[in-house]
């Protein structure tokens, strides 16, 4: 089909590009990192996304999927290039535009026929607008086509996804990316699933950009939400877990992100939050709910801290910490609660061991051990803390771990475990909104 550049191969671009190429464009990669550059060429990917090094280097062998750092070669015979580059948080909540500016000055160097320049990773709302007078108005047109992509599920909400949002003030443009994503509209690819074509939304550039905004700080409010509902379930004996279920079973509300815990991390949440507020602010307004999000989120660790320290002194105990990623399926520690979590129990005085089945250092915490297998890390230690809910964890022999601790607290940060089979090894279990768990219904 027609050739395409996405430019910027970090988490985004890679997946975005391994993908385009599987449902049958020819895709080039443009990436101006050399050691990524030389990974993805010989077919490493520099970080852990499941089924991702196997499409790269299928699609690499196949010889529709390519990498380079020359615009000039990505831009020649270019109908369409996907915009995948990083835009980090400034201080104040604002994203960094500053790669994507790059990114315009250089495909304006080298636009070698008509274009439709896309923005794929988040950027800030007003980018189109701002691209639009950045790049060459009469060979380039701009549209919006927010990712959003789960780290550890990116090839399948890639290839099934439950929409597809395209945003541009041109049509022809919009009628260009519809040809993209023709196999995944249809559900027409090898893999596809005809029976689950997905939404798509044609909208303007300015609604497309808020869509991946407003669907991040959704979801974060969800889980906000519940945190708040589980504090309350504690204090007055009931279960967030079945709270969860039975308000999930309303259509209305529906039963996805409900899962209370020790509170959201990732690249996304944080930083879509920050740039909502940053963007209210800049149009004189006020993000009430979403700064209730963040506050929440926050609040959620000490609430969890101060759970532990009500059966603990932790001054001096030693705790294992299960779970390093902010979630299962990845390596990737940004904003993860454990290490919030971590570095509070450590100020504390608590010496703390952590294991997890990925992340094997975290060098911005030095108190931190790190074990190499979960059972050194129970070892001796008087409280275990299952932080994130890796299946390793979910499968463990409850009976072995509580042999090997010191003491009998399990701490379920994520809501993961049965209770019974947690006290039936002998230990005692807390979870998170779960005071009436200990003594099941059925
Ligand atoms: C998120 C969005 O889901 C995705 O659409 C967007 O493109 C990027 O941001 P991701 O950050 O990969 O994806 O993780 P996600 O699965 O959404 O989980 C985010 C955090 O919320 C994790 O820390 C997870 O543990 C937590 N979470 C999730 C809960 O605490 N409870 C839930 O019910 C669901």
């Amino acid at each position: 089909m027609s050739k395409i550049a996405v430019v910027g191969t970090g988490y985004v671009g890679a997946v975005v590009a391994a993908c385009l190429a599987s449902i049958g464009h020819d895709v080039v990669g443009v990436e101006s990192n050399p050691s990524r550059l030389e990974s993805l060429r010989s077919g490493v990917v520099p970080f852990h996304e499941p089924g991702l090094p196997e499409l790269l280097s299928s699609q690499m062998e196949k010889g529709s999927l390519e990498f380079t750092d020359s615009y000039q070669d990505a831009m020649d015979g270019t109908a369409v290039t996907f915009l995948c580059v990083g835009t980090p948080s400034l201080p104040d909540g604002s994203p960094d535009t500053n790669q994507i500016e790059n990114a315009a000055r250089s495909i304006s160097e080298w636009v070698a026929n008509p274009m439709v320049v896309v923005t794929k990773s988040t950027v800030p709302i007003g980018s189109g607008r701002w691209l639009n007078e950045l790049i060459d108005g009469d060979r380039v047109s701009i549209a919006s086509n927010p990712e959003f992509l789960r780290e550890g599920s990116a090839l399948k909400d890639f290839l099934h996804p439950d929409r597809i949002v395209l945003g541009s003030d041109d049509a022809a443009a919009i009628a260009t990316l519809v040809e993209v994503y023709r196999p995944i509209i249809e559900q027409s690819f090898t893999g596809g699933r005809p029976d689950h074509r997905p939404g798509l939304v044609r909208t303007n550039l300015e609604t497309a950009e808020i869509v991946k905004y407003a669907a991040n700080a959704f979801l974060a409010m969800k889980i906000s939400f519940i945190n708040e509902v589980a504090m309350l379930a504690d204090a007055v004996g009931a279960d967030v877990t079945e709270v969860a279920t039975a308000i999930g079973m309303d259509q209305r509300i529906g039963s996805s992100f409900l899962a209370a815990g020790v509170g959201w991390g990732g690249s996304c949440f944080g930083k879509d939050l920050a740039a909502l507020q940053a963007t209210a602010r800049s149009h004189g307004l006020e993000s009430l709910i979403t700064g209730a999000v963040v506050a929440v989120n926050e609040r959620q660790i000490d609430f969890f801290v101060g759970k532990l320290s009500d059966q603990l002194d932790l001054a001096g105990a030693t705790i294992a910490l299960l779970g390093l990623a902010f979630k299962p399926g990845t390596d990737d520690l940004r904003d993860a609660p454990s290490l919030k979590v971590a570095r509070r129990l450590i100020d504390f005085g608590a010496t703390v061991t952590a294991y997890d089945p990925i992340v094997t250092s975290v060098p911005e915490l030095a108190n931190l051990a790190i074990a190499p297998s979960w059972t050194d890390a129970v070892s001796g230690a008087d409280a275990t803390v299952v932080v994130t809910e890796w299946d390793e964890f979910l499968s463990m022999n409850l009976t072995t771990l509580a042999d090997k601790m010191a003491g009998d607290l399990f701490v379920d940060a994520r809501n993961a475990f049965n209770v019974a089979a947690v006290t039936d090894a002998g230990l005692s279990y807390i979870g998170i909104g779960r005071a009436s768990a200990h003594t099941p219904q059925d």
